[in-house]
């Protein structure tokens, strides 16, 4: 074979499905509602509760909103791509197996890859921003953390170079990692009824500050809506409004997990779809709402803190007793957030071994726990390392091109998929297909091309990170290399 022939081999749908028969039965505990708490787990966290106040403040004005619904426009059309492939391959791999079966394995490898800043380093940059706020809270019951313990050691310093900060490591941030990694290791069932009790807090969280804060609303605080540009790109105006909705991408980045959890799943063609889109649908509404609560209760300026919906009730004494509640709210969604993240991760890194791209240990099931335990152990040991020693602007940056990306092969992979494959069964699919999925390519290259050259650069290194690797293992041990090139059937 060719190695053009080689780094292009697709595994078949019929191969994957056929390969679920005779995996190691993992528990199928899972419905179409844990999913949808699962995706609601994974993404309210600290994009509305933190980086809401930065894009306003810098970038959007109160146009906020519209930012929220450019965002949440190019992650739905992803999300119903998603739905298609998660009902017609109900595999834990997500979008990584997903372009193994439509674009071949050297683009589903660099997915699985970039899958990982999703989950990995998420976990990482979200216990990171948990760190800070329990700190915060602390603080203001009177109990003191030692910065040198509660921050990053490392900084951002000059071009790539890293600055130390003097700090030792951000200890809470690894407590936090390690604390949930246990909860994933004992069981998703446990796992899930976890998540289920935190979202229902931060949802409540979310909806009792829309209503306190609707009577408080100044319409004059929404004009203009959005701001005159200051001549910067990205600065107000409509590249400001493209610009935050690339950043305030971050805060959908997570209603995709309960793919993960497919193989888990009672029902996978039905309650996939299901969990998918509702989970995006209802976090969007959330997050619009609340934003143009926040926009409406304090001119937009006021905003650019790492607190902002506390500093838009503090802007009203009535509501101040509201403001401890909210900072709870906000430390149980990044919780829930971080669990989540701790759950996908293993399951794409089992989809991986399983392909032989990765080494065969990492497919080890716990016999009583039924959970991939050495994935999940993997997983949480270097998220707790990163959480411990890189600070959140460094992890955030490059999470959001790596997903984007994702989001356009997933999209991309539904039209060859339809085009290669038209006589597959499909539970879902995607209404309006090509239009969607065309469309949904496009808004998620655009948000690419808004952020920022730094990202990108970054983005090539950890590219050239990720085939090193491939080069040196997942090349030569690929399953579909081994196999006779009927058993894979890939057309
Ligand atoms: N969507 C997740 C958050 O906002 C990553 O924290």
């Amino acid at each position: 074979m060719s190695l053009t022939k080689r780094l292009f081999a697709v595994r078949s749908v019929d191969s994957l499905v056929r390969d679920l028969d005779s995996a190691p039965p993992l528990k199928r505990v899972l419905t179409a509602r844990s999913l949808t708490a699962i995706g609601l787990g994974s993404t309210i966290g600290t994009g509305i509760f933190i980086l809401t106040g930065t894009v306003a403040a810098n970038h959007a004005g109160p146009a906020l909103t519209l930012a929220l619904l450019i965002a949440a426009l190019g992650s739905g059309l992803a999300a119903i791509c998603y739905a298609e492939l998660a009902a017609m391959i109900p595999v834990s791999g997500s979008a990584y197996t997903y372009s193994y079966a439509t674009l071949g394995e050297a683009v589903a490898w660099i997915i699985g890859w970039n899958l990982t800043l999703e989950y990995l380093m998420s976990a990482s940059a979200v216990a990171v921003g948990w760190s800070a706020y329990v700190v915060n809270l602390l603080g203001d019951w009177g109990i003191q953390i030692p910065d040198a313990l509660a921050n990053a050691p490392l900084m951002k310093g000059e071009g790539w170079r890293f600055a130390r900060t003097g700090a030792i490591v951000n200890v809470p941030a690894m407590l936090i990692v390690l604390a949930l990694g246990w909860v994933c290791y004992v069981g998703v069932r446990e796992s899930s009824t976890v998540n289920t009790i935190m979202v229902f807090i931060k949802v409540g969280v979310i909806v009792v500050f829309i209503l306190a804060g609707l009577a408080h609303v100044d319409t004059s605080n929404w004009t203009p809506y959005i701001p005159p540009n200051t001549g910067t790109f990205g600065e107000f105006g409509w590249s400001g409004v493209m610009q935050g909705a690339a950043i305030i991408f971050f805060s959908y980045i997570g209603f995709d997990a309960a793919a993960t959890t497919a193989r888990e799943t009672r029902d996978p063609q039905r309650d996939l779809p299901i969990g998918i889109l509702s989970a995006l649908l209802i976090s969007a509404l959330l997050y619009v709402a609340m934003a143009a609560v926040m926009t409406g209760m304090v001119p937009y300026q006021q905003l650019n803190v790492a607190d902002p919906v506390a500093v838009a009730l503090d802007a009203h004494p009535e509501l101040k007793w509201l403001g401890g509640f909210v900072k709870l709210g906000a430390i149980i969604g990044m919780t829930s957030v971080v669990l989540m993240s701790l759950l996908g991760q293993p399951r794409i890194l089992l989809a991986m071994a399983d392909d032989g791209l990765l080494p065969p240990r990492v497919k080890h099931i716990h016999p009583k726990y039924r959970t991939p335990s050495v994935a999940t152990a993997w997983t949480v040991v270097l998220a707790a390392l990163i959480a411990g020693v890189f600070p959140l602007d460094i992890l955030g940056e490059l999470i959001s091109v790596g997903i984007l990306l994702a989001f356009t092969v997933v999209c991309v992979g539904v039209l060859v998929l339809r085009y290669k494959r038209p006589d597959i069964e499909r539970p879902f699919r995607a209404p309006f297909a090509p239009l969607t999925c065309t469309l949904g390519a496009a808004i998620s290259l655009a948000l690419i091309v808004s952020l920022w050259n730094e990202t990108w650069l970054r983005l090539v290194v950890w590219t050239i990170l990720g085939y090193s690797i491939y080069a040196a293992y997942g090349y030569r041990h690929s399953r579909l290399r081994h196999e006779r090139p009927s058993a894979n059937g890939g057309r």
